[in-house]
């Protein structure tokens, strides 16, 4: 055995001192790829983005290149939400996602599918008969049955870890009132979690929400994974949003769901990162899709440019989640921005319209902002991972 090992060892050796020759032989140098963020982070955790549909298509010309740079990890923005990749009864629509998929596959990056049951982005059609009547439970957990393995199953072994259940847990730690809730029961998450096991079995599958640091809505996610846990369902990790703010969540509020979490077992993910700049309007903290308000002049401060001041309490509170991160590596396996660069933040348009947000690492011209620095001067001084 010990033979092999070294004769393989040593022909390796071969093969690459003769590469290394031939390559000064005909003059030509290898030009390493330039680092970027997700270098930094190897043996850490993976470094991931949101990628929208012009990004998907091609249309942004500068952005695949950069996020294959920069990223190592890559989730559909909207392309495989139900509304767009089943927008009508027995009518599939794969094109954007198939692109995204087979991007992802030529860039080796680990390709994440958001989502498969979510209240939002679902048409009206989904939870009606043919003649517009609510559908029976059964109807309706074949239904989903069906568009989990249509969909998981056209991207079995390709797509790495899938968004099962999207915010299924209202602020009050209760199951959110739903169309899902309301026609299935409370096991509608169970029944998403075995459909999607049996499609791929070899797929990870999460729980993915916000506001699941803090304290209310965290204790109804504890329930709710160990309530399947004791149901024999295995749920991988747990996908926390982390659309947060420069002054919220707390520090320890995070670190009190990483160690929560951890003790059942979950792997942790930060999935839709970003940390917005600009004011709330009151009542708002989390993601609540529905949650709308008008635009008005002092909720926009920066309307031209992030001054630089702000640049430097925007890298200040990055650096601390990072390191929050890093704390945690031996659990937080990913860490996913909510779009590529601060051009493409939903962010500048929830939950007002037409505001210019600064909540990335990267400016509208693709250039790292001061936060980009401090990041990565995180990870420089953090412990390696054991
Ligand atoms: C957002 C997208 O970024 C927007 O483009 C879209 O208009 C609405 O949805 N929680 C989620 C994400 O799980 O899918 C949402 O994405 C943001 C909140």
């Amino acid at each position: 055995m010990i033979i092999i090992k070294n004769r393989i060892t040593n022909f390796s050796l071969a093969v690459f001192l003769l590469t290394v020759f031939m390559s000064c032989s005909n003059g030509q140098k290898t030009v390493p790829q330039q680092e970027g963020l997700k270098d930094y982070f190897k043996g850490r955790f993976l470094i991931g983005t949101a990628l929208s549909d012009d990004q998907i298509l091609g249309k942004d010309s500068l952005a695949l290149d950069f996020v294959a740079r920069h990223f190592n990890s890559i989730t559909a923005e909207n392309a495989m939400k139900w509304e767009r990749i089943h927008p009508e009864p027995g009518v599939y629509s794969f094109g954007k996602a198939d692109s995204m998929v087979d991007y992802g596959q030529r860039n080796n990056m680990f390709i994440v599918g958001h989502c498969l049951l979510w209240h939002s982005q679902t048409p009206k059609w989904v939870f009606e008969d043919s003649l517009g009547k609510p559908l029976t439970r059964e109807a309706l957990l074949q239904r989903l049955k069906e568009h989990i393995f249509t969909v998981v199953g056209r991207y079995k072994g390709k797509v790495g870890g899938w968004d099962v259940v999207n915010e299924a847990i209202g602020d009050d730690g209760m199951m959110r009132k739903s169309k899902w809730l309301e026609i299935i029961g409370e096991d509608f998450v169970q029944k998403a979690f075995e459909y999607a096991r049996e499609a791929d079995p070899k797929a990870e599958l999460y729980y993915n929400d916000y506001n699941i640091e803090l304290k209310g809505k965290r204790e109804g996610v504890i329930k709710l994974i160990k309530d399947l846990q004791a149901k024999g369902i295995k749920v991988d990790a747990v996908g926390i949003q982390g659309h947060w703010h420069l002054d919220s969540p707390d520090l320890n509020e995070i670190e009190e769901s990483f160690r929560a979490y951890a003790a059942l077992g979950l792997k942790i993910m930060i999935t839709e990162f970003e940390v917005n700049v600009i004011p709330e309007p009151t009542g708002i903290v989390g993601a609540e899709i529905s949650q709308r308000a008008d635009y008005q002049e002092k909720m926009n401060p920066y309307p031209v440019s992030f001054p630089d001041s702000m640049q430097q309490v925007l890298a200040k509170r990055y650096a601390a989640l990072f390191d929050l991160f890093l704390k945690y590596q031996d659990n937080v396996s990913r860490v996913t921005f909510w779009g590529v660069q601060d051009g493409n933040s939903w962010k500048n348009n929830w939950p007002i319209p037409g505001r210019k947000n600064y909540p990335l690492l990267f400016d509208r011209n693709y250039e790292p902002k001061p936060a980009y620095q401090a990041v990565i001067e995180t990870v420089k001084k953090a412990p390696v991972k054991q």
